[in-house]
Parts: C-alpha cells; structure tokens; sequence
C-alpha cells in the first residue's frame, strides 16, 4: 500500500481525459484474456459447439454485422449521456467509478455469478460478506455480531433497515402472544431498567422492549419449547404472518386497544425513498412524521425530542428514527450523537424506547476518515492537520462516530464509494435481527444456523433475490485499492471535501456583480447549493425564475445539449426547511418567510453543485473548474436574466 495516497490518486481513475486508457485496456483484457482461457480448458474434451465452419454462413455474418453496427449505433448514442468524469461536471451524486471497480465489475460480469445464494457465486457471495464486514469496520460495527450485505441501492437498503426495525419494534408484542399460548414466563428487561414478564405487560410496554432485550428475549423462546411448537405460536401472532388487519383486531381482543398507529420519525431533510418505503411496508405516509432542521440543514435535536415526548405522552409508538448521515440535497450530517442521546433520554424519562436508522446512503464512506490503516480512531485535529483544512469539526467526527451506535446504517457504494450501479448496503448492529425476515424455498440451500457474515444463502433474509455478485466484486477489489481509512477512501473523500470548500469559498468571494451569490452554509461534506440575485428582482418567484433560468443554461436540459459547466438544482419547500430558512431569505433581502411559506410546492430554488472530483482542490497544471466555473455562471447568469427581462419578451 503506498505511504502517500496523493501519489496513488493518479492511478485510482480511468481520469477525465482517459489519462489511465493504457492501464484500464491492459487490465480489461487480462480479465477478457483469463476468462476465455478458463472456457476454453473446462473439460475440453467436450469439443465445440459453433465450429470455424459455421462462422462462414450467412446467418453468421450477417448477425455479426447487426451487432457490430447497431454496437456503434448505442456507443454514439452514449456520448449524450452524463460526462459524470469531467471535473465539469458538478451535478447529482455522481462521480468517476474507481478503475479497480469497473475492472472488477467487468471481469465478474464474465461469469455472471448471483449472489442469492453461495451455489450459484461461490465465490462472490463471500466477496460480499467480506465487503459488508469491511463496511461494518468502518463505522464501528462489530462484524461478528452484525450483519450486512449489498443491495441494488439505497432505497432497498433503507427499505430492508425499516423493514428488519419495525420487526424487532413489534416483536416483543409476537413473543408475549407466543408465551402466552404456549404457558411460558419469560422475564424481560423494560426500558426504565426495571424487570417483568413479558406476558403481564401492557401493550406500551411490549411496544417500547429495548432492540437487544426483545432478541434476547425471542431466542429465550425458541430455547423454551419444542420448535414446531414455537414456531406455530409464533406464527399466530407475528405482525409478517398475520398482516396488519389482523394485527389490530388481535390486539384489540386481547389488550382492549388496536394497535396505535406507529409512526416513523425522519430528518425533515430525508430523501424521498423514505415515503415509498412506508407505504410500500403499510405503515402510511400519513405515519411519516419529519423532524424539523436546524440552521445547517441537520435534525435539530431539540424538536426531537418535543416530538419524541409529545408522541410518548399520547401513547404512539415510534417504530424508528431516521437520521440521515449526508443529507441528499446538502450534504448535510445530522448530530447522530445528540439523536442517540435524546433516545437515551426518552428511555429514562419517558419509558420509551425506538430503532435509530442512519441514512448514510450518501455520506457513509465519510466515515473513512476516521480510521487510520489498521482500524482506530483518528481524532478530528489529527485529520484537519492531515488535509491542510479546517474540516472536519470535533462535532463532525463525534456523529460519525456514532454511526457504531445506530440500530442500522445504509451505505452505498455506488455514491461515494465510487463503484458502477447498483450497489448498496445494509447494515445492521445486532444481528440476530436478519432471522425475523428469513423465508426458506424448497429449492435453495437448507436452513442454516451460521454466523453473521458466514452465511451461505443471502436469499434467505434479503428482501431482494438474484443480484449480480459482480456488483460485490467491484467493491470489494475497489476497497483493496482503496482501503476504507487514511490511505484510500478516507483520503479521496478528503480532497472532495477540500474542493467543495474551495468551490464555496470562490462563490462567497465572486464578483459576479450586479448579481449576487446566496449561499447555503458551507457543507458538512461536499455538495454545496447556492442561489442567485439581482437587484431588479422584486419577488421570491423571480429569484426561482432567474435560477431556473440559470439552471436550464447549466444543466443537460439546455437546448444546445452542450452546456459549460453541469450543475443541478433543488427546491427548499416549507415546513421542511423552516429552520434553515431565515438566513438564507435575511442574505437575500427579498421576500418573507411567510411568502416563502406560502409558495407552496415552487419553494425557494436552490442551485446544487455535487463535488466528486477528487481533482477540483488540485493546484495548477490542473485544469482549473472553479474559475472556470464562474465565468460560466456569469454567462448563464445574463443570458437569463436577459431573457427574462420586458425588453427580451418584446423581442420574442
Ligand atoms: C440520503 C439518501 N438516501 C437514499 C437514497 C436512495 O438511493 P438509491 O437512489 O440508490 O436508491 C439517496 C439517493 O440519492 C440518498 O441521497
């Protein structure tokens, strides 16, 4: 591994200009070149099914010629398609994929393994339970207690934490019902630290056991009776069995109360995912309760914890609080140790207790930062020295640190980790969880009792079924490259944050007069928004229509197809961004917070700049894409405006 990752940035890229061609090209056909040797020497006494002599027929040449032409046809076709390598890019979170993924992906791909199962990808099933482990490392998870795997993306993953968090909520309320039938009295801990038997709690109670105590609690069972038996009780009482419908009807006959609606708690910044999941899992969006935000876009622990007592006090059940690590539109961190501690709070206070997810979908591979090679901690003076910056905070570190403490973390390879879709993860601390959502076809492999992370057949507990292993393979060769600490991940992750600040602080110094930059707060990581004013503009709605404007000049949807620089935009919407609002509107002058709040669905358009060039901090001869960048937005800038002034609508 080399001593200084500044040196290996160079070969961890194909490069913006293909400066690595002769590198990918050597590798690629290693791996083409390997795979064929590989055909031609299983079993060659099986002779050969398309012989030389077919080749010369009609049929032959003629299909080859279709697929070579219509290959050249989807090639210039793909030149429309995002320069997301181009340090002109600065659009959605999308970067360059590492060389060792797309190498990786490529010469996977070959063999077309699926990781559903261990018989099918004997070899990449293990790839990818070595890659959740190295994830699980990274953000302080004990590999041999949690578990973890890729999924096709964030969504799924975040689907599959909630999925796994509301069994484990309402599984306190399964087993009591299970004792119940089956004669058992089975002590568990209660969140006040208080002890009971689960058959005598109320419906509360049941409904706030602690994660770790309900599983507990659940193998207790299963040690307590014959397993057919249990495994019958249980059935008749769980939540996935049963179904909802029931569930309340169950609920209302034994407890005289239907189960309260359970809601889900998430940063108010959540990304939108979060609304398909609760419908798709039946839980309604209507129980989707977002936390408003503080000043720099992150869950504002104070109206949590309002929300939390309220919500305690009435008796509703939080099945789980999202809180996002890399928020999508700003890159924001939310202070995951201050929303851990006011569970901890709600615990004591309250009797109350919920699943803490971390939506680190964006962010997690940040986390990287905090390790040196061979796993510890790296203090936050110690990075900041190591980057030359004034980045990260203590604070900063402290919530990423507490990514080890979160219930669940989402992670995806393919945002910061580089990797080619799809490639996402879940992880989950307490491991034991995977087994409430096990589902055994007669045509897999048997049921297994293994290990976290020494599982055969992932099928069994994923909501997902065939996935490509190839997926597993680019991560897994990326972070041998680019190990998840100071000398890969951690690093290339340093120099978009260092570019993202040096983006920022270039908008904040730019003399772009008469028009003026509004920034959002600099970034907890690497996208930074902004948005543009002038001063004949008179209302909200013509700053959007200006950034519009400017927006359509920057982006793909730009008549020409050609635009400069690539940039996208977003929209701040009230009561989301309530808390963020003010300063943004005071540095405007123009516009209240109760017109804002009164626009609607049309918000505040807010210009993004997502910076994944690893490149953009780099001194000369480098390309330079922040001044070049600004003088492209001074263009994009007065053909809008001049667009939009009376003046131009006459000539139209
Ligand atoms: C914070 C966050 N979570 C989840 C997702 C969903 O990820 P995917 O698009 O991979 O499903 C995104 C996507 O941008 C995201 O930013």
């Amino acid at each position: 591994m080399p001593k200084d990752p500044s040196e290996a940035l160079g070969a961890w890229f194909l490069g913006p200009r293909a400066e690595n061609a002769e590198l990918l090209e050597r590798l690629v056909i290693e791996a083409l070149r390997d795979h064929i040797f590989w055909r031609r020497n299983y079993h060659p006494e099986d002779g050969f099914a398309i012989r030389e002599m077919d080749k010369r027929r009609e049929g032959y040449e003629e299909t080859v010629a279709t697929l070579t032409q219509e290959l050249m046809g989807l090639l210039a076709e793909l030149k429309r398609d995002v320069p997301f390598f181009s340090g002109r890019y600065k659009g959605h979170m999308v970067g360059e994929q590492t060389i060792a993924a797309q190498v990786g992906y490529f010469a996977t791909m070959l063999y077309n393994t699926n990781n559903i199962a261990i018989e099918i990808s004997p070899v990449t099933t293990r790839l990818e339970l070595e890659v959740a482990g190295q994830l699980a490392r990274m953000i302080g998870y004990d590999p041999t207690r949690s578990w973890g795997h890729l999924t096709g993306g964030g969504t799924i993953a975040n689907f599959e934490a909630l999925w796994l968090a509301r069994g484990v909520r309402y599984l306190a309320m399964a087993i009591a019902g299970a004792a119940n039938e089956l004669g058992l009295e089975l002590p568990v801990r209660l969140p006040d630290g208080g002890e009971a038997s689960i058959v005598e709690l109320p419906l509360w109670d049941l409904l706030n056991v602690a994660n770790g105590d309900s599983l507990d609690l659940w193998e207790r069972l299963w040690a307590s009776a014959p397993r057919p038996d249990v495994q019958r009780a249980f059935a008749n009482h769980s939540l996935a069995a049963i179904g909802y419908q029931e569930y309340s009807r169950r609920l209302a006959l034994d407890y005289g109360d239907p189960l309260p609606a359970g809601v889900v708690l998430v940063a108010a910044t959540a990304h939108y995912s979060w609304e398909k999941i609760v419908r798709a899992l039946g839980i309604g969006s209507n129980q989707l309760v977002h936390i408003p935000l503080d000043r720099w876009c992150r869950m504002d622990p104070d109206a949590l914890w309002e929300r939390v007592n309220g919500l305690a006090r009435r008796r509703q059940p939080i099945l789980a609080l999202v809180s996002v690590c890399g928020t999508t539109e700003e890159s924001a961190v939310d202070r995951l140790d201050q929303v851990l501690q006011v569970r901890a709070r709600a615990e004591r206070e309250l009797g109350a207790t919920f699943h803490v997810h971390s939506d680190a979908c964006y962010g997690g591979y940040a986390a990287a930062v905090t390790r040196r090679a061979g796993g510890a901690r790296r203090a936050a003076a110690e990075i900041r020295a190591s980057m030359g910056t004034d980045w990260p905070s203590e604070e900063w570190v402290r919530a990423v640190e507490a990514l080890g403490e979160a219930d669940s973390v989402t992670v995806d390879p393919h945002k910061m980790g580089y990797i080619p879709y799809s490639a996402g993860a879940v992880l989950v601390r307490d491991g034991r969880a995977r087994h409430l959502v096990a589902t055994d076809p007669p045509y897999l492999s048997p049921v297994e009792t293994s290990a976290p992370g020494t599982e055969r057949f992932l099928g069994r507990y994923i909501l997902e079924g065939s996935k490509p292993g190839a997926a597993a393979a680019a991560v897994w060769l990326s972070h041998k490259v680019l190990p998840l600490d100071e000398r890969g991940y951690g690093y290339l992750v340093g120099r978009t944050v260092a570019g993202a600040r040096r983006f920022h602080a270039a908008l904040a110094g730019a003399d772009l007069s008469p028009f003026r930059v509004i920034l959002l707060p600099v970034p907890d990581i690497n996208i930074v928004c902004y948005l543009l004013c002038h001063p004949s503009l008179r209302s909200l709605r013509d700053v959007n229509e200006l950034n519009e404007r400017v927006y359509a000049r920057m982006s793909l949807a730009r008549s020409d197809g050609q635009p400069e620089y690539i940039i996208t935009r977003t929209r701040l919407r009230s009561p989301a961004y309530d808390g963020a609002i003010q300063p943004i509107l005071d540095a405007l002058a123009i516009g209240s917070v109760d017109e804002w709040k009164g626009s609607g669905m049309e918000g505040l358009v807010v210009l993004r700049s997502t910076i994944m060039d690893p490149f953009l901090a780099a001194p000369p001869p480098a390309p330079d894409h922040v001044n070049g960048f600004l003088g492209a937005l001074r263009r994009a800038c007065d053909e809008a405006l001049g667009e939009s002034s009376p003046a131009a609508e006459k000539r139209c």
